[in-house]
């Protein structure tokens, strides 16, 4: 059975199935082709691929656009230790609609939801990986005087007038349903989701939320209760989850080293990994593999660069044909998406390194951000 909530994700996905469940739409060819009217640039691959897939009123914030009402971008982090590769697309994702769209981005650190949650969390970690966490992000490259981001420990004063707003009118009982806590949950905890809905209110535009589907309870709870508050319905844009390496189920974790490709891996480790471990859709020996073909929809390594390392339409279609004819081995395909994963990391480690210099601009100075305190 597969669990999709904001804490855990295990098992045999099935998106469709998801989205008839949480009550969002697929995003179809009439909206991509919305969006792409729209953009600046060709519509990014992961939309073209349908890894954004899921929406709620993306068409409303399309429309807001359009007759200049305008909208606004909200996404966050969970700063549960050092980051891997899967924990950047949603930030990959939103720094393409902030290109195309030229509007305010709030990205959020949750260091109270983290530390509430994980059970051996003490806070010197959790503020050691925020700060970790935020330099990733910020090498990403957004707008500096359009993009705010902050701590909810740090920040939450502002917030906390709309923070309890927002928790007296989510009962218990609703908590319970839309995210299935117990009895044994520390209150902390329950009390969190009024934190995560908060910044879908930092403007009275429109919010779009890019995010994995795994999030979407919050939106479900910020809709019931957004308009009484005088504010927009919240929109999203999911996406499905990264493969873990070891697999098509579930999503990486954290907790087991293997089945993900973290921001700090040198090239030695990843090559290593990627051989080792990347699941593969190949034939167990060659001659079997040239005769019947490799099967990329189940294959790891295929997976990653369609999802993240191969922009080239036409490139990842001939990997693709060749894997599936069997004139592309495994190993061969391995060292394809090797070689783009060192080549991303090392010019991710120079970004992270300037995103030092950056921090305080995105935090504290730049010109939302000064908006921002000063609220
Ligand atoms: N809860 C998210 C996490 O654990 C962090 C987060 C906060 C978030 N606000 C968000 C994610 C908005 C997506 C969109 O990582």
């Amino acid at each position: 059975m597969a669990v999709v909530t904001p804490w855990e994700v295990s098992g045999e996905i099935n998106y469709q199935r998801l989205v008839r469940e949480f009550g969002t739409k697929e995003i179809g060819p009439a909206l991509l082709e919305k969006i792409s009217s729209f953009s600046k640039n060709k519509l990014h691959p992961m939309l073209r691929r349908n890894f954004f897939f899921s929406h709620r009123d993306l068409d409303l914030v399309l429309n807001d656009y359009q007759s200049g009402k305008g909208f606004f971008l909200y996404t966050g982090r969970g700063p549960s230790g050092k980051m891997h590769i899967g924990h950047l697309i949603p930030f990959i994702f939103t720094k393409w609609l902030q290109e195309q769209f030229d509007v305010n981005l709030y990205i959020q650190i949750t260091d109270d939801e983290k530390f509430l949650v994980k059970r051996q969390a003490n806070w010197n970690d959790v503020e050691a990986y925020s700060k970790d966490n935020i330099l990733d992000i910020l090498a990403i490259g957004f707008d500096p005087e359009k993009t705010f981001v902050f701590r909810d420990s740090e920040y939450i004063r502002h917030m906390y007038p709309l923070v309890l707003d927002t928790a007296k009118r989510t009962t218990f009982s609703t908590a319970k349903a839309v995210f299935g806590f117990k009895n044994e949950t520390n209150i902390g905890w329950i009390f969190y989701p009024s934190v995560q809905v908060v910044p879908t209110f930092f403007e009275k535009k429109r919010c779009l939320i890019p995010c994995a589907i795994d999030q979407d309870n919050y939106w479900r709870i910020q809709r019931d209760i957004a308009e009484p508050m005088g504010f927009k319905k919240a929109s999203a844009i999911h996406s499905k989850f990264l493969p873990p390496l070891t697999g098509p189920q579930g999503k990486m974790s954290a907790s087991d080293a293997d089945t993900a490709v973290w921001l700090t891996d040198d090239e030695k480790t990843v090559k290593k990994k990627i051989n080792k471990y990347a699941f593969s859709g190949g034939q167990a020996t060659v001659e079997e593999h040239r005769d019947k073909g490799g099967n990329p929809d189940v294959d790891v390594s295929f997976q990653w660069l369609k999802i993240l390392f191969e922009d080239d339409d036409k490139k990842l279609q001939k990997i693709e044909n060749d894997y599936r004819s069997g004139k592309l081995l495994t190993g061969e395909l391995k060292s394809i998406l090797i070689e783009k994963i060192n080549s991303f990391l090392s010019v991710h480690a120079k970004k992270r390194e300037k995103a030092e210099k950056k921090t305080e601009k995105f935090m504290y100075s730049g010109k939302l951000a000064e908006k921002m305190w000063a609220k």
